[in-house]
């Protein structure tokens, strides 16, 4: 039974033969139609969420699937105080695999010990977002030609951002990767990032407060979102809420060819004047996210890729 739950499950060689399939399906999508023909998709989201939700749900039928779920997070027996074993052993029996979003660190990990389907963390808590971390990956694929060889900024929530988390684990097995931290003191990368992924793998990264100090030798520039979500008060949260605005007048500052990405939603933290610019990519994440879980999905049901057979893939 393979699950997705933290980015490391997948090596480096899963992942780009993901990122290949997720190619082959963004080329020609109709020759997908079927693959996933009475299949069925349970998604389980005790988190809001429009792009993780609806792009697994997207992703599932464009396969030729089914898709079934709860229409908020309120509405399940785990309002009722059911654990997530029982009610993984319950979907269990109703869908053939799942996307779980849950606000408690682990709770996807906990539900794979019960399951008979395979499990998809769809973001837990502060923790990991592997799937946003493939779609990630497709896009700086696309965009630059490559994982390697690449300095990356990653700039704002850089405590609570799962994304963020999940994205600085798999570019830290990449060649020649470079990390610039750009955070207030207090939303800092957690200290298990640092000691285990960068200085375990000798990855070189600087911490920092400026953004516009940094824009120059950037690559990448992974913006993010101050995650009000996890703050313990509302004071906290205003005063760091606008630590940093993405603007065309800092954009002037980095590479011609810099991509920069987003996880969205945004709040303020990118003013839409940057949206015309073409080094924006956020919005094709949002676009590669149907085709990164539609292979996905196809990988961990072990469904045939009909393009493959043809093409000799
Ligand atoms: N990127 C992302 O996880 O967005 P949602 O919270 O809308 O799913």
């Amino acid at each position: 039974m393979r699950h997705l739950i933290d980015p490391l499950d997948f090596s480096q060689q899963e992942i780009a033969s993901l990122l290949d399939l997720a190619d082959r399906i963004c080329a020609d999508p109709a020759a997908y139609q079927d693959v996933a023909a009475h299949k069925k998709l349970a998604t389980l989201f005790y988190e809001p969420s429009t792009r993780t939700r609806l792009s697994f749900e997207a992703a599932m039928l464009n396969l030729g699937g089914h898709v079934l779920g709860f229409p908020s997070e309120n509405v399940s027996s785990a309002s009722k105080g059911e654990s997530v074993a029982d009610t993984i052993r319950v979907v269990s029996c109703y869908a053939d695999i799942v996307a779980m979003r849950h606000p408690k660190e682990g709770a996807p990990l906990r539900a794979s010990r019960y399951s008979r389907i395979p499990v998809i963390n769809a973001g837990d808590g502060g923790h990991q977002h592997p799937t946003q971390t493939m779609t990630d990956l497709m896009t700086i694929r696309r965009r630059k030609g490559r994982l390697n060889d690449l300095t990356i900024g990653l700039c704002g929530d850089l405590k609570f951002g799962r994304t963020v988390h999940s994205l600085i684990k798999t570019m830290a097995r990449c060649e020649n990767i470079r990390f610039v931290l750009i955070s207030p003191e207090e939303l800092r990368v957690p200290d298990y990032i640092i000691t285990d992924v960068l200085e375990a793998n000798h990855i070189p990264y600087k911490e920092t407060r400026s953004l516009e100090e940094s824009m120059p030798e950037l690559d990448i520039l992974y913006m993010t979102r101050v995650q009000k979500e996890r703050f313990f008060n509302e004071e906290d949260y205003v005063r760091l809420k606008n630590s940093y605005i993405l603007t065309k007048e800092k954009m002037a500052l980095a590479k011609p060819d810099m991509a920069v990405l987003h996880p969205l939603p945004r709040v303020n933290e990118i003013t839409l004047e940057v949206d015309d610019d073409p080094r924006a990519a956020y919005f094709e994440q949002v676009q590669n996210a149907v085709y990164v879980r539609m292979a996905l999905i196809m990988t961990l049901l072990g469904l045939k890729d009909p393009k493959a057979e043809k093409e000799g893939n």
